[in-house]
Formats: C-alpha cells, sequence, structure tokens
C-alpha cells in the first residue's frame, strides 16, 4: 500500500523533500502544511501551522497518515515529535529532549565538552555583571550567542569590551530575542571556512551524508548582514577523505557515544555546522533538522530513494542502510525580496518561472511563494532556490545563474558568488 505522507513547514527545504519523497515508489498521496506554491504542485498544501501541534496531530489521525516528516526547528522545540509519537504516528525527526541540542547552546556546549567534541572555548552566564566583568578581561574578538532560538539572528561578533557590553545588555536586559537571551554563552573567535554536515542518526548509528557549503551573508563577498542562507554548494571541496574520516570519529562517533552515555533518545537529522580550523574540524552549533538552503542541493545528488532512509531512522534501524550520491556538483542560489533579512513587501508578481524551469539539470525549490488567481507571488524573505547539476561546480553554478536570470519580481536580491566565496 502506498504512504500517506505529511511534511511540515513552508520553505525550500519542505519543497526540496517534497520533490524527492514524491519520487518514491513507496509514497502515494502528499500533504504540506502549510507548504508554498512549489509544494501545491505536487502535493495538497494544508492550512495548518508547522508549530500547530494539536492541529497537526488531529490532521494526521483524521487522515490517516503513514509517515509526518518535520521541517523547522522550533516545532522540534515545541515537541511535535512527542505529541505524535504519543498518539502513535511515526514521525521523523528528534524529541523535544533531545532537539535541545538545537535549541539550547549552553545545552550543546555543555554535552560537547563532557563529550571531547571539539568546538570553540566558551563560558555561559545567566547574569549581565557577571557576564560583563567576563568579558573586559577577555582576549578578543569573542563571539556572544543567545542560549536559545532566535530566528539565526541571536549570535554577535564583537571586537572589544565596548561591544560585547553593547551585545550581552541586548540579549540579557532588554531581551530583544525574549526569553531566548536570558542565559548567554560567550565563545572563543574561530577562523578557517566554514561547513554544513548532514547526518541521519536513528539513536545508536549515523549515515553520513555529502558535505555542503552555505552562503549566510546577504551581499556578494560575504558581507552584510546574516541571513537563514543565501545558496549553498554541495560538495564544499573543502572536505577530502582524510579530513571525513577525522570528522567521523571526533564528531559524530562522539556524538553518538554522547547519546549512550547520557540517554538521549536521538533520531533524525543531525546537522552540525563547522569551522575548517588550522586546529582541526570544530562544531560551531548543532541543528536538529535539515538545513535550508542545504537541503535544495542535497536532494538534487541523493540518488537513493528517501523515504526508506527515513523511516529507517525513524525507527531506529540504519543499519545495513546506505545511500548513493551523484558524483555531480550541486549549486542552490537564493533569490530573496528586497530588504532581506529585513522587513520585506510581500505579494510581488514572479516572472520567468517557466522560462527558468526549462534549464537542463534545473529545479526550482520554492519558499516564500503562494498562488494568488493566475499568479505566483512573493510571499516572504527567502522566495526562491534556483538548483542546478553540473559535471564541476562552475557547471552547475553558470547552469543555476542562467536559470535565476530568467525570473524577476520587484526587488529582487541575489548574490551572484555562490560557489566563488571564500575564494
Ligand atoms: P551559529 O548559529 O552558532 O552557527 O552561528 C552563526 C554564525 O556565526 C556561524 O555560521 C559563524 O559564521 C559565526 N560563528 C558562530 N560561532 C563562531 C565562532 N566561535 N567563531 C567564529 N564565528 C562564529
Ligand atoms: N542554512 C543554515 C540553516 O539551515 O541553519
Amino acid at each position: 500500500m502506498k504512504k500517506r505522507i505529511l511534511i511540515t513547514g513552508s520553505g525550500g527545504r519542505e519543497h526540496a523533500l517534497a520533490w524527492k519523497l514524491s519520487q518514491s515508489p513507496e509514497a502515494g498521496e502528499l500533504f504540506i502544511a502549510p507548504g508554498n506554491a512549489g509544494t501545491s504542485a505536487i502535493g495538497e498544501n494544508v492550512p495548518l501551522a508547522a508549530g500547530d501541534v494539536d492541529a497537526l496531530v488531529a490532521f494526521a489521525l483524521e487522515n490517516r497518515i503513514d509517515f509526518t516528516v518535520v521541517g523547522p526547528d522550533d516545532a522540534l522545540a515545541a515537541g511535535v515529535v512527542n505529541a505524535f509519537e504519543d498518539a502513535g504516528l511515526k514521525i521523523f525527526g528528534p524529541r523535544r529532549e533531545s532537539a535541545r541540542l538545537e535549541s539550547s547552546k549552553a545545552f550543546a556546549k555543555s554535552f560537547m565538552r563532557r563529550h571531547g567534541i571539539p568546538t570553540a572555548a566558551y563560558a555561559e552566564f545567566t547574569d549581565f555583571q557577571t557576564a560583563r566583568a567576563y568579558c573586559a578581561a577577555a582576549a578578543y574578538p569573542l563571539v556572544v550567542k543567545a542560549d536559545g532560538l532566535a530566528l539565526g539572528k541571536g549570535v554577535v561578533i564583537v571586537a572589544n569590551p565596548a561591544e560585547a557590553e553593547t551585545a550581552l545588555r541586548q540579549c540579557m536586559e532588554d531581551r530583544v530575542f525574549g526569553d531566548a537571551g536570558a542565559r548567554v554563552v560567550v565563545e572563543e573567535f574561530l577562523t578557517g571556512v566554514e561547513c554544513s554536515l548532514h547526518a541521519l542518526v536513528d539513536g545508536r548509528q549515523a549515515l553520513l551524508f555529502p558535505d555542503c557549503r552555505d552562503h549566510k551573508k546577504a551581499y556578494d563577498g560575504d558581507l552584510g548582514p546574516n541571513t537563514g542562507g543565501m545558496g549553498t554548494i554541495s560538495p564544499s571541496g573543502s572536505v577530502h577523505d582524510s579530513l571525513r574520516e577525522v570528522i567521523r570519529r571526533e564528531i559524530l562517533d562522539r556524538f553518538l557515544t554522547g547519546l549512550q552515555c547520557d540517554g538521549l533518545d536521538f533520531r533524525g537529522m543531525l546537522f552540525p555546522g563547522l569551522m575548517l580550523t588550522a586546529d582541526g574540524p570544530k562544531v560551531l552549533e548543532f541543528n536538529c533538522r535539515w538545513g535550508d538552503p542545504e537541503t535544495q542541493v542535497l536532494v538534487r545528488r541523493l540518488k537513493s530513494d528517501l523515504l526508506p532512509l527515513l523511516e529507517a531512522t525513524a525507527a531506529g534501524r540504519l543499519d545495513g542502510c546506505h545511500a548513493e550520491w551523484r558524483e555531480e556538483s550541486a549549486v542552490c542560489v537564493v533569490l530573496a525580496s528586497g530588504g532581506y533579512p529585513g522587513p520585506v513587501e510581500k505579494g510581488k508578481p514572479i516572472s520567468g518561472l517557466a522560462e527558468a524551469a526549462a534549464g537542463e539539470s534545473v529545479e526550482i525549490f520554492h519558499a516564500g511563494t503562494r498562488i494568488q488567481g493566475p499568479e505566483t507571488i512573493t510571499n516572504g524573505g527567502r522566495v526562491l532556490g534556483v538548483t542546478a547539476l553540473g559535471q564541476s561546480l562552475g557547471a552547475a553554478r553558470s547552469a543555476a545563474y542562467a536559470a535565476a536570470d530568467h525570473i524577476g519580481f520587484e526587488g529582487v536580491q541575489m548574490r551572484s558568488d555562490i560557489g566563488r566565496c571564500p575564494a
């Protein structure tokens, strides 16, 4: 019997997951809550938010959903997996207790320290004056991080005690990130190139995916404010076989041992952000979900059927599973609304989608889009992710940019150097 699948979320990541899962021979009807214009072309959009846990459980029970895949981090932190499993429903993602590895940076840092996972040296504080005194005597630069989820905005790199004080005050006293800033982590500044890792973790073992690189800054040359991600490449070009073995041994194996020691039941996607330093790879953060836009390039390279891999992960039986990957490179270029990551205007008609999609090896994943009458209109900060495969990174990049150039909407903003920065 074909399986009825629910995907929660509305971004490019969720469209990419829906696209890949819809190709599974075992996939039946696909539902996306709440989805976007792109997902409505391959499944049925359900008008429920990814964080509306009770309503999602009720929907899944009523509609005999066989398997659910969670997109965003805040739904995991809110316990959507606990609620589904308690209702006897199968779901992909870690339970709330394990999702704390993403939703509390202090929890993640103490986990890493306890289990010998390489990461930046740090101290944590709940008292503003104590944090300020620590920063007054520290070496710079330093990194000040809000403990909780802050929409990717809770990390500030500070160059001197005055900047540190401002960052601490905004976080701890002014509470610009709400309760997420009640506790802070102050961390050693690491230098190197960044890369994104993904691994399916079934509680006892891990299946490591190819590496990717995100481009988090808004503008060319890695300038401007941090965003959710303006584009990705896979492979990153920085992780050769011997480094992959170091990552496996020092990060993944120690992570798995740590789960056992701490009695944490982690079944889902582990996505560590890494800094590749002169002293080896170090974990900047753990994410407990698929990256966005990392997912877009990963699904383009994955040859295997994704559905059985996710089901095996959720069931705690990844043994014997393996994934096949295309040798080609994949590139994703994000088209965002003008002003992103700040406030944006929505509702702008999008042109050129069909022409862009006609490009060889091109797939377009929607993020902030919506159907209005005969038109597809913008509906958020990141609007589209244009992806392409190529025999080389350069070929994939050329194909992605050639496709992206067909697309227009008022205020469109994209980086022109995805895959070329850092040079
Ligand atoms: P995070 O959310 O912790 O991954 O931080 C967001 C971004 O801040 C990372 O992608 C890095 O670019 C930067 N960052 C975080 N921690 C550090 C660190 N210890 N040293 C240098 N840069 C950092
Ligand atoms: N692209 C980075 C993230 O998903 O956190």
